[in-house]
């Protein structure tokens, strides 16, 4: 008889512990307090516009090297004399992406002439370190190599009148070392200073 009802107080607790537990997981969640334990997404604020200079101070062929949105990004702009995807200029061949490779960060080099192991030439990106290979002409597109995703590239705005082209914000994925591999851009602009808007960039040969 004693021990009939230790089981039933045993019983009524462990019933009256669970209804508990779920009165405060649902309170909890209708509070919407389930949000403060994984940290939200950064809200996408605008990107800076820089100018990057005129269209025909670019020589075909010579890749140049420039900060953007952050002081600590460096992206690679160059005129390839065929026109590419998303190129802008007279020509809609000017085309600029990030310098830092999507593999495991390694800056690479432009190469006219880039060449894979199979034999694909294009004008692209060349990672010395691994051999991942971008091409310019297909917005960055990984043609050989352990990169995992495409390079990603600076949008640029060309105005015809005055020749000038301006940078004005980042195609996703994000850059690498930013919140590697997500497609929530507003991750490049963590991480940094930010390059101030209205600013003009120094473009540095390669
Ligand atoms: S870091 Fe560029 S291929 Fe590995």
């Amino acid at each position: 008889m004693e021990q009939n009802e230790k089981v039933d107080t045993t019983r009524r607790m462990l019933i009256r512990g669970v209804l508990v537990g779920s009165a405060v997981a649902f309170l909890g969640s209708a509070l919407g307090l389930g949000r403060y334990t994984v940290p939200p997404p950064p809200t996408l604020q605008p990107f800076p516009r820089v100018l990057l200079g005129k269209a025909s101070q670019l020589q075909v062929g010579q890749p140049y090297q420039y900060k953007y949105p952050l002081a600590n990004q460096p992206n690679i702009i160059v005129k390839i004399g065929k026109k590419a995807q998303f190129g802008v200029g007279p020509d809609h061949d000017i085309v600029s992406f990030s310098n830092i490779c999507q593999h495991l960060g390694c800056i690479y080099v432009y190469e006219n002439n880039a060449t894979c192991p199979n034999g694909a030439t294009f004008p692209g990106g060349h990672c010395p370190c691994h051999g991942s290979h971008y091409n310019f002409l297909e917005n960055g597109k990984v043609m050989c190599g352990p990169a995992p995703r495409p390079v990603p590239r600076v949008i640029l705005e060309y105005d015809p009148v005055t020749d000038n082209i301006w940078a004005i914000g980042m195609a996703p994925p994000t850059i690498f070392g930013f919140n590697t591999g997500s497609d929530n851009v507003a991750y490049d602009l963590i991480g940094g200073p930010l390059i101030p808007d209205g600013s003009q960039a120094t473009l540095t040969p390669l």
